[in-house]
């Protein structure tokens, strides 16, 4: 049976490493979030990084706009926290109405307060292996494979998904870890075989258990990214019944790679803080 990589008991322990540290600055970290419309699902996500950010002592902003908001007004809403001394991090919650370029959106957050990691120059800066703001949820899986021990460099990595949020931005972590990776998507062929070849697996394509016991190879690490919602209940990407057998280790669905998350957005406002003070002082 599969050693259960549990990212909720890691990400109360970073978050109270990080309590004690903010608690040692004399200054407070401050995170705006932007939610535009009412996605009920974003509404939910929105509302735990509020939560959190308040329990390790981050002052948290939530600027909740009109679903019919304008580019031009959000791109406004963008430069007053850009400008906004005490701010920073700025999160601006995806996805985004119809409408709205996010390209245009992300873009104007100053990469110094950007938090996810998704501006142009966070994105290239990890590409070219000169991480500055890593993107929390990819951030969130090396912490936990590397807090379990395991080996990275010299194996096959396979990903399924090739986001922005997830699939390429932890493609780009686990090549700079020293792996081998692989990166599968809707269109790739066989991808069963493909990911059968994997000695770690990740699983962000966003089909409810979609990845299934055959495409397994016996002992891979299996990290589960997948929040979907089947006869309402929450359950991954990954058919944890089947695949978890074969796994040597696997993520829990929830409390898996979610809470670590939130923990990374946490851990990148306290770096953002720091180095706008390092910068100021
Ligand atoms: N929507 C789903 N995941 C994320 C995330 O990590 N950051 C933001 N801003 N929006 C999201």
């Amino acid at each position: 049976m599969a050693i259960l990589l549990d990212g909720f008991s890691l990400a109360q322990k970073v978050r109270s490493e990080l309590k004690d540290k903010i608690a040692s600055l004399n200054s407070t970290p401050s995170l705006a979030v932007i939610l535009v419309g009412d996605d009920p699902a974003s509404q939910v996500y929105v509302g735990g990084k509020e939560k959190a950010a308040a329990e390790v002592g981050i002052n948290s902003i939530v600027k909740h706009l009109s679903k019919n908001i304008s580019e031009g007004e959000l791109l406004n809403e963008i430069k007053l926290l850009n400008e906004a001394q005490s701010v920073d991090g700025i999160l601006v919650q995806l996805p985004l109405p119809d409408g709205i370029d996010v390209h245009k959106i992300i873009s104007a957050i100053d990469p110094k307060k950007d938090v996810d990691g998704f501006h142009p120059i966070n994105a290239g800066l990890l590409s070219i292996g000169k991480p500055s703001l890593i993107p929390c949820t990819p951030k969130g899986i090396m912490r936990l494979l590397s807090e379990y021990s395991l080996e990275i460099s010299g194996k096959n990595a396979v990903v399924i998904g090739r986001s922005n949020i997830v699939g390429k931005p932890i493609s780009q972590l686990l090549l700079a870890a020293n792996a081998t990776v692989t990166v599968c998507h809707s269109k790739t062929a066989n991808l069963s075989q493909a990911a059968k070849n994997a000695d770690i697996l990740i699983a962000a394509i966003g089909r409810p258990r979609y990845v299934k016991a055959e495409f397994i190879k016996e002992g891979a690490v299996v990290v589960d990214v997948g929040m979907n919602r089947l006869e309402g209940k929450l359950c991954g990407d990954v058919d944890f019944e089947s695949v978890s057998p074969l796994a040597s280790a696997i993520t829990p669905v929830p409390k898996g790679v979610g809470p670590m998350t939130i923990a990374m957005l946490l851990e990148n406002t306290c770096e953002a803080h720091v180095s706008r003070k390092t910068i100021w002082s």
